[in-house]
């Protein structure tokens, strides 16, 4: 059997080479650029007739990848490849998963259709499901989760003594405890009010049976960071330390990172599922497992 090819759009290549590292697989090339016009040229450099190929592609971003990502899974079905898995470790357009007025598209259906449609299986780490209760609900390809929460936890337990973990709403409750469990600390959750992106309130419950702990916040997605920034001012307003801020996928849109720093948290770190800055937690190697797993479960199909 040869060995898997690892491709990926242009600025992924750090996430490739640790693919292709841990697959023992091999790096594919192609071209991706821009027409003076905006529009896409591809080119796929790399023979891939009759081979697995890896495509990795985090979607922070969507909307800019959509059509790169269209071309290349198309691109690489020409050229004869095999199997096309795409690894995705921030996964977009989950939100919308429901019609919350009429005339709105539930756009995380229509990107499940797209993607769907492009690749065999998709692997990604906590994808935002509210609504939905597993991938399959929306995606008809196989997929596979990865969930941060344990690398969060051995994190956590590495660097800050005596933690509380904090959960931003009663929604993150499970996931927290999660977390907590892994740490072996306890934990609450904070109630929260979104009346818009950038508009969140948060409640601190009292913490004072957890005196001398340091909190620290979790959450899956920083995204504007209000939900964090409004964690680490409410924390510090009511007397409390400052709170360690843990994210999985760093989205920070806009000055969000700023915003948050500016909050006076005791630290940030994130999982590198979106390169950034405060990526600190290496989720990659967790990716591995599934990816083969789908890599061999086409291969025994074939078989
Ligand atoms: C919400 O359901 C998520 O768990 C996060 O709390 C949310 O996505 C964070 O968004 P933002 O950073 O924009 O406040």
């Amino acid at each position: 059997m040869s060995k898997p090819l690892i491709f990926c759009l242009p600025g992924q290549a750090e996430l490739a080479d640790a693919l292709a590292r841990g697959l023992d697989g091999e790096r594919g090339e192609l071209e991706i650029r821009r027409f003076p016009d905006g529009e896409s040229y591809v080119r796929i450099q790399t023979e891939c007739r009759d081979r697995a190929v890896v495509l990795a592609a985090t979607l922070a971003n969507p909307d800019d990848l959509a059509l790169p990502l269209l071309f290349t899974a198309r691109g690489l079905r020409e050229q004869g490849a095999g199997q096309v898995l795409l690894v995705a470790p921030y996964l977009a357009y989950l939100r919308q998963d429901t019609r919350f007025h009429s005339g709105e598209v539930v756009t995380s259906a229509v990107f499940a259709e797209f993607l769907s449609r492009l690749f065999d299986g998709i692997v990604t780490i906590d994808p935002h499901l509210h609504r939905y209760r597993a991938l399959d609900d929306v995606y008809t390809m196989p997929s596979r989760v990865i969930h941060a929460a344990p690398a969060l936890a051995r994190w956590i337990v590495a660097h800050v003594s005596a933690p509380l973990i904090v959960g931003p709403d009663s929604e993150s409750e499970q996931w927290v405890q999660e977390v907590a469990e892994g740490a072996g600390a306890p934990f609450t959750v904070m109630s929260k009010v979104r009346r818009g992106d950038r508009d969140v309130t948060v409640e601190a419950p009292d913490l004072s049976r957890w005196q001398g702990r340091t909190p620290v916040l979790v959450d899956d997605i920083v995204s504007t960071a209000r939900t964090m920034t409004a964690a680490v001012r409410q924390l510090r307003g009511a007397g409390y330390p400052p709170p360690v801020c843990v994210g999985v996928h760093a989205i920070f849109s806009g000055d969000a990172y700023q915003t948050l720093q500016a909050a006076g948290p005791a630290g940030i770190v994130t999982g590198n599922s979106v390169p950034h800055p405060s990526n600190g937690i290496d989720l990659i190697p967790d990716l591995l497992a599934p990816v083969i797993e789908l890599l061999d479960r086409e291969i025994n199909a074939a078989g």
